[in-house]
Formats: C-alpha cells, sequence, structure tokens
C-alpha cells in the first residue's frame, strides 16, 4: 500500500510540476521579459518544439487512392516563423513536396507545393500539418517525412517520419491464392487421412490373413502330430513285424 501511495505521489508530484512548467512556460511567453536561459530551460524540460505524426506511424493504401499523411506540432515555448515541410525519401535522397512557414500561432501558413498531386490540408488552428497524396501510385511506397524547425529554439531540427504503403486493388486475388493453398493444403492432409485409413484396412486384413496362416500352422502342426501319430503307429507296425 505504501509502495503504490509513493507511486500515486511521485505521479501526481510529477504531472503538477510539468503543468506548472507550461504555465511558467506560458508566461514567459507572454511576458516580454523573455531570458534566452530560461527558454533552453524550458526546451530542456518540456521538449520544445515536438512534430508527430500520430500514434499509427505507417498506412497502406491501395493504388489509386488518397491518403492523408498526418503530422502535427506542439511547442512549449510557442512558435514564430515556424518553418516545415513534408519530404519524400526517394531511395536516399529527400524529395521536397511542399513548404512553408507560419508566422505566428493562429496564423494560416501560405503553403508553396512543389509535388502535383499533393494537397495541404491542415490548420493552424489545430497545430495540424498534414497534407492529403492523390491517386497513389506503387512508386509513391515509401518514407514521408514531417520536419520543422522553430527559430525560437535556435533551429534546432525535429522531424517525423511517416511510411507509405500501397497494396495491390486486386487483394481478392491474394485472397483466392491463400484460398488455393488452404484447399491443397486441406486436400493433402484428407489424402493422408484417406492413405492412413486404407492401411489400417490393409493391416487389418493383413493381419487376419496372419491369423489365417497361424491357423494353417496349427492345422499343419496337428497334421505333424498325426504324422507322428502315423509314425507313431509306424514305429508300432514297425514294432509288429518285429514282434
Ligand atoms: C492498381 O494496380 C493494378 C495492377 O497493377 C491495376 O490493374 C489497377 O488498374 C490499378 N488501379 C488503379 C486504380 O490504378
Ligand atoms: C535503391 O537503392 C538500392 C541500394 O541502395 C539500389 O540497389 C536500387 O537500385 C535503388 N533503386 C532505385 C530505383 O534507384
Ligand atoms: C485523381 O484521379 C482522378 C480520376 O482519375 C482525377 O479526376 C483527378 O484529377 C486526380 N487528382 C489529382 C490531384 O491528380
Ligand atoms: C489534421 O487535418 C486533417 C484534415 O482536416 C484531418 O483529417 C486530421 O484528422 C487532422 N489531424 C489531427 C491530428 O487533428
Ligand atoms: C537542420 O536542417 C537543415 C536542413 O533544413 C540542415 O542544413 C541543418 O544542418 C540541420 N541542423 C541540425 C542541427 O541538424
Amino acid at each position: 500500500l505504501s509502495k503504490s501511495l509513493a507511486r500515486f505521489l511521485g505521479y501526481s508530484l510529477e504531472t503538477q510540476s510539468v503543468s506548472f512548467l507550461h504555465k511558467f512556460c506560458r508566461r514567459l511567453r507572454s511576458g516580454d521579459w523573455l531570458d534566452q536561459s530560461m527558454i533552453l530551460m524550458c526546451v530542456w524540460t518540456v521538449g520544445g518544439l515536438e512534430v508527430s505524426t500520430g500514434k499509427v506511424s505507417s498506412v497502406e493504401a491501395m493504388n489509386g487512392s488518397t491518403v492523408l499523411l498526418p503530422c502535427t506540432y506542439s511547442s512549449c515555448i510557442g512558435i514564430e516563423n515556424l518553418y516545415f515541410n513534408w519530404q519524400y525519401n526517394d531511395n536516399g535522397t529527400l524529395k521536397k513536396l511542399c513548404e512553408a512557414s507560419i508566422r505566428m500561432e493562429g496564423v494560416e501558413p501560405k503553403v508553396h507545393v512543389t509535388h502535383e498531386r499533393v494537397e495541404f490540408v491542415g490548420s493552424s488552428k489545430t497545430n495540424n500539418i498534414s497534407i492529403l497524396l492523390w491517386n497513389i501510385t506503387f512508386e509513391d511506397e515509401g518514407e514521408y517525412i514531417c520536419f520543422a524547425k522553430n527559430p525560437k529554439e535556435k533551429n534546432r531540427n525535429h522531424s517525423a517520419v511517416f511510411t507509405l504503403i500501397v497494396v495491390d486493388q486486386m487483394k481478392e486475388v491474394d485472397n483466392t491464392l491463400t484460398i488455393i493453398i488452404v484447399s491443397a493444403l486441406g486436400g493433402v492432409i484428407g489424402l493422408v487421412i484417406i492413405v492412413m485409413v486404407i492401411k489400417a484396412v490393409v493391416v487389418h486384413f493383413l493381419q487376419k490373413d496372419d491369423d489365417k496362416n497361424k491357423e494353417c500352422l496349427v492345422s499343419s502342426s496337428g497334421n505333424d502330430n498325426t504324422e507322428n501319430g502315423l509314425s507313431g503307429a509306424k514305429t508300432d507296425n514297425k514294432g509288429t513285424p518285429k514282434a
């Protein structure tokens, strides 16, 4: 009990200190007594700017469909001329898809798009810098990098990676293939069972045959006995001439 209590206290202390820091940072932002070292302290303790593609870092989509490449940012010390871009990692070389800067919080950016199928759908109201990629093809598969830097943080770079996997619209084909494989496997198993049954039946009959053979052996040994008897009789017969 004391352990869980201590854990709870530690947790609440932690969350309180974090919320205190957030409040403190907000006050720092609003006041013009900004001190670079204080900002740095904020950046180090609460993390400064953060960009994220959300809980899921990849998506599987069909060729020809349109996908959302999600990205959001958050900042403890606030943003000013936040620069961001989206890049596609084309086998090692980064290709810029779009770029913009957000002058201050809540001001919508003028996005310069350099890809014919990219559309910016983010909003500064929700710290959202997501894009849509229209009519995807198999060449679009790969890593998409959401990059941001905040001049307020001495231009530290931040980025998050989102992976796009393009699958064929003919996924049913794959299904039929698995069905074929499964039924083939089932057929093989059925065949094995049939073979085993046949084997069991054959073995059963063979055993019966063996029993018959044994019977034959027994009868033949009986014959032997009778032969012995006969021989005995013979000896008897032999004996009679002797006598
Ligand atoms: C997706 O790819 C398949 C095979 O390459 C093709 O047959 C199909 O037309 C494509 N779908 C679209 C919407 O482009
Ligand atoms: C991608 O890179 C690999 C090795 O790094 C190379 O073998 C391949 O040819 C490249 N593909 C293209 C399309 O450039
Ligand atoms: C996507 O494809 C549809 C139908 O092929 C076309 O009408 C549309 O203009 C395309 N959109 C983009 C952004 O290329
Ligand atoms: C960002 O905006 C897009 C388009 O409006 C929306 O679909 C998406 O859910 C938003 N993402 C977040 C994390 O709010
Ligand atoms: C940040 O990214 C830029 C490219 O946009 C690069 O030139 C610079 O070296 C990077 N800085 C750090 C500290 O990684």
